[in-house]
């Protein structure tokens, strides 16, 4: 089903390929739209809001920044801390207040499935932008975005994965995108870190050609893309376990230019110290240019959704 106009954005596994492959065209549309103007027309007097219950730097300046870009306008919030939900509002009651101000929703929450409740309490499409634990697939968009600007293609890529797999919403996301594609796989994370049992099985079930290991230099040796996250703190319950774990991968220059020098080197951000900032200047680091990335897919997705495009 092509059609987004309409749909909500909840779940990396509610793509097609043929609907991935619209969003990265739909998105390199937008990135040559911008070449010679600031600004389109395509959402003039449509409102975006953006409903953000965690902390968030990049989903939400870059939604912000999509709309701009549009034409059209936002509001929102960065914080709970200033709206009703501090009296005991509920999420579905902010939403119904909110649906008739705006014509699209983002919404970030800490709680897994919150996007899918706002998305049935309201009557205009909702983006997930991130809950809790769960999904991320306006992230996993731009990811392979990015990955099919450096690389050229998808299919045929080894991609290691590594860090928080059993928080990581991006990867649990990603890991629904790729399973359309022609790619292997490789999973590095601390055993307690393991993608979930259920994705594991997703993978099994599609026959997915993937590993996982503890071993990040093994994996790089084999890697055309490195993707790498952050340990989740926030969704630790003992934050001993986080201590322990949290530095149980750091990517320097020195490893990238030895074992895989021309790798493309991925980040959602924000990064900690899982990559050392020499990395920075190599070829290969695409992070930054993951960052701007956010911004043409997430037009796409807004125009899609609101049947612009
Ligand atoms: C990620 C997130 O919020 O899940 N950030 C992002 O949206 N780019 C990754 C993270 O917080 O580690």
């Amino acid at each position: 089903m092509m059609d987004f106009k309409g749909q909500d954005i909840l779940d990396g596994a509610h793509f097609s390929r043929a609907q991935i492959d619209h969003v990265l065209e739909s998105a390199e549309g937008m990135r040559k739209s911008l070449i010679d103007v600031k600004q389109l027309e395509l959402m003039k007097g449509f409102i975006l809001a953006t409903l953000f219950f965690e902390p968030s730097t990049r989903t939400r300046l870059s939604f912000e920044t999509a709309m701009y870009r549009l034409g059209g306008e936002t509001i929102g919030f960065a914080s709970e801390s200033t709206t009703s939900v501090q009296k005991g509002e509920t999420l579905g009651d902010t939403i119904r207040t909110v649906e008739q101000y705006a014509d699209l929703i983002v919404i970030r929450h800490p709680m897994i499935g919150s996007a899918r409740v706002a998305a049935e309490v309201a009557a205009i499409p909702v983006i997930n932008g991130g809950d809790g634990d769960g999904q991320h697939p306006t992230q996993a968009l731009l990811d392979l975005f990015t990955i099919r600007g450096e690389r050229g293609k998808i299919d045929g890529l080894t991609i290691a994965i590594c860090g928080d797999l059993k928080h990581g919403r991006t990867v649990h996301a990603g890991v629904e995108l790729y399973k359309h594609y022609d790619c292997r796989l490789l999973f590095i994370s601390p055993e307690s870190l393991k993608l979930p049992q259920e994705t594991i099985s997703g993978l099994n079930d599609r026959g997915i050609d993937f590993e996982e290991t503890t071993k990040l230099n093994d994996a790089l040796e084999q890697a055309d893309v490195l993707y790498m996250t952050r340990i989740q703190k926030e969704r630790f319950e003992n934050p001993e376990e986080y201590e322990r774990l949290k530095d149980s991968y750091i990517l320097s220059r020195d490893m990238v230019e030895k074992i895989q020098p021309t790798v493309t080197i991925l980040h959602p951000l924000p990064r900690l110290n899982e990559i050392n900032v020499n990395v920075d200047d190599i070829p290969g680091a695409a992070y930054f240019r993951q960052v701007k990335n956010g911004v043409y897919v997430r037009m796409a997705l807004i125009a899609l959704v609101m049947g612009k495009v």
